[in-house]
């Protein structure tokens, strides 16, 4: 799969024990999200420590096309001048998300219910990823799309001139689906309600109620039931944004697997929508400790220590918690190869439709590295090495997917000879800072074969 830049190759040896502070950028989920609601509130919203990797930037240049003046501060101090709720403008061009399926399918709910018509692109990884999961719903509230085969991007969309307001059931379990459904329901009057059967992030419900609209979650017998009151006046907000879990996933289980390591990662977000990767590690026998745990702007939060860890034990994850640590299986599936016995990963068929088929490119990278993984459509089992037992020495795609890559450069830190990925360029969409970073650690990563 081609991206849209150079490939960058890149080769991670085996090294010393990793040390220090690891401080990892902006959660990418709220800085989407801070940016998003920014442009639907009239006024300055001030956020701090955006994530700057370029899948927020691609929404901050989407917001800029919607009629939202989007400032860079410099030191991740952002500052969103919105246009309100039923404001976006019509944008003059199409909204290129590059590789951001957060991005594409919030903005296409943002959009959905103005009376402009807006057309979507996104590098060859995004423009392969499934659309009708958002554009279905969002049909109910008036709109019409036309994509290519199979709900695929470039997409156009036209939004609902008199929306309707909409209930809905999210047939998976997507944060994304759920979000771009409240964020349609925004500008639509009366109340729209989404039920989700099982509880993905909710950064969303969190922001909107900080934002000022009327939102109500219950727990019923049909899951979560989420009512929003439409057509709110938003009040701009400064948002802290704590720094992301997901990325917090690579520094963290390197050095759970190089012995000797031990690293703090300051202020990460510890929203138990997020979290399940911690609960995870600690069963599988992490030495993890969360330190200075706290709330900051409506998120809890915690500073996480984690030291080398010598006797990992493979475990079967329940699949009630997978939502919970979606995005962290290709980094955990690292850790289950130098764990004793077989991790087990049930009910993550979404996996499949993430920027890459994340069992597939995984699966094929472990067992080039000589790690046995079984897979079937909606679960897959890595059968641990235990320490120092992992050859390695394998050249892996990362599927135009940072976390592939991200993932395989942490395994090279500890297998017997060095991992490598085709094109680690993909780490930019999220953790721009992941070379020097991990360098500053003690990792040896280079740009090289
Ligand atoms: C995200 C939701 C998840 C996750 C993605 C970020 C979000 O996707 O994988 O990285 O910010 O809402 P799905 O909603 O498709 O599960």
């Amino acid at each position: 799969m081609s991206g849209h830049g150079t490939p960058i190759p890149m080769t991670s040896r085996p090294c010393g024990p990793l040390r220090g502070t690891a401080k990892v950028p902006g959660d990418k989920s709220i800085s989407h999200r801070s940016l998003i609601l920014g442009a639907l509130t009239v006024g300055e919203t001030r956020i701090t420590g955006l994530l700057e990797g370029e899948d927020v930037l691609d929404t901050a240049k989407a917001m800029r096309a919607f009629g939202a003046t989007v400032t860079d501060h410099g030191d991740a101090e952002w500052s969103v001048q919105g246009v309100g709720v039923g404001g976006f403008a019509e944008p003059d061009q199409v909204i290129d998300c590059g590789n951001s399926g957060t991005g594409v399918r919030l903005i296409m709910g943002a959009a959905a219910t103005s009376p402009i018509t807006v057309t979507y692109t996104g590098d060859a990884s995004l423009n392969g990823r499934p659309m009708a999961r958002v554009t279905d719903p969002l049909t109910l509230f008036g709109t019409q799309s036309y994509g290519r085969e199979g709900g695929r991007l470039p997409m156009t969309v036209v939004g609902a001139a008199d929306p309707i307001p909409v209930r809905y059931t999210v047939p998976v379990p997507s944060a994304q689906v759920k979000s771009a459904v409240l964020l349609a329901g925004l500008n639509a009057p009366g109340q729209t309600v989404v039920i989700e059967k099982e509880a993905t992030r909710d950064h969303t419900e969190r922001m909107l109620r900080g934002f000022g609209a009327t939102l109500t979650v219950e727990e019923t017998e049909e899951g979560r039931v989420i009512t929003l009151e439409g057509q709110p006046e938003l009040t701009p907000q400064d948002i802290v944004v704590p720094r992301d879990p997901s990325s917090a996933a690579f520094p963290v289980c390197a050095a759970l697997i190089v012995p000797g390591s031990d690293v703090l990662v300051p202020n990460i977000g510890l929203n138990p929508t997020r979290a399940g990767l911690f609960t995870t590690l600690q069963e599988m026998g992490a030495d993890l400790t969360f330190e200075n745990q706290r709330e900051e702007g409506g998120e809890p939060v915690a500073d996480l220590r984690a030291r080398f860890s010598p006797h990992l034990k493979g475990i079967a994850i329940p699949p009630e918690r997978a939502a919970s640590m979606i995005d962290e299986y290709p980094v955990l599936s690292v850790v289950a190869a130098f764990a004793e016995g077989v991790t087990d990963m049930q009910g993550v068929k979404e996996l499949r439709v993430k920027e890459s088929d994340r069992i597939d490119a995984m699966a094929k990278g472990l067992r080039a590295a000589g790690v046995a993984v079984d897979e079937g459509p909606d679960w897959w089992k890595v059968t641990g090495l235990g320490h120092g037992n992992v050859p390695g020495g394998a050249t892996v795609s990362s599927e135009l997917d940072h976390r592939i890559a991200m993932a395989f450069m942490v395994m090279g830190m500890a297998t017997q000879k060095p991992m490598r990925v085709d094109d680690g360029s993909p780490i930019a969409t999220s953790f721009p800072i992941f070379e020097t970073l991990m360098a500053d650690l003690g990792a040896q990563i280079v740009r090289a074969n």
